[in-house]
């Protein structure tokens, strides 16, 4: 029973996903403000949010995208719920709109955004080298994405976290990694910027062409 509470946070649902989601908007604020000052968010951009969680990012993208629109994605009901509810302002004018759904099966169309991030989640993503194929198709030509995660994994020597990343079958990435896999899925500019081990970003520009 508690293995499947400590496994939740990868589909958030029932009881547990209602508590784990409300912790994550609350704990992950330091994180998710850090990532976000690393990230230049234009007032009228059109951005996806990728397992949006609670929708703390989405409120937080929101206002820094005053004239945009900030769209939310998640594969658990509990999130999209969550993240509909804690947004639904902006959600009953247009602004936000939030869909069930998993990065694989990416179901908005082609070319539509100006940013997509991805705030503590590709460590669960099946298949990230295809998921980023995905994440580029949905990106407007010359269009940012960004990856925030908790875990700074360094070129060499140990990698930080290692019981959790073990007991919860995270993927982890090294700055090279990052490199590897998002200019094979088209990407450019590819910029990694790590604090500590706690703390890592990552923007790629989606090539044009
Ligand atoms: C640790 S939570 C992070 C939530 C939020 N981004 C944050 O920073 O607080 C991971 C989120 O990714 C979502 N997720 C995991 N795999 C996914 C997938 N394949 N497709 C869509 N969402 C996914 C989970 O449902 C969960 O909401």
């Amino acid at each position: 029973m508690f293995e499947k509470f400590l496994h939740n946070p990868r589909k958030p649902q029932g009881a547990g996903g209602w508590f784990w989601v409300s912790l994550m908007n609350w704990g992950h604020e330091p994180l998710s403000r850090w990532g976000l000052s690393h990230l230049a968010i234009k007032p009228g951009d059109h951005i996806l949010d990728i397992g949006c969680g609670g929708g703390r990012n989405v409120a937080r993208m929101l206002k820094r995208a005053p004239e945009g629109r900030v769209c939310g994605l998640d594969h658990s009901e509990v999130c999209v719920e969550k993240t509909r509810r804690l947004n639904r302002r902006a959600v009953r004018v247009g602004r936000a709109e939030i869909r069930l759904g998993s990065v694989s099966e990416n179901p908005w169309p082609d070319n539509g955004f100006d940013v997509v991030t991805a705030f503590e989640t590709i460590y669960f993503w099946p298949n990230f080298a295809k998921d980023l194929g995905e994440v580029r198709r949905v990106l407007k030509p010359g269009g940012i994405f960004f990856i925030c995660n908790a875990m700074n994994v360094p070129e060499e020597g140990e990698a930080p976290y290692q019981f959790w990343v073990k007991k919860l079958g995270l993927k982890t990435f090294t700055p090279s990694d990052f490199r590897k896999y998002l200019t094979e899925a088209g990407f450019g500019e590819v910029n990694v910027t790590g604090e500590g081990k706690g703390r890592v970003c990552v923007s790629a520009l989606a090539k044009k062409g």
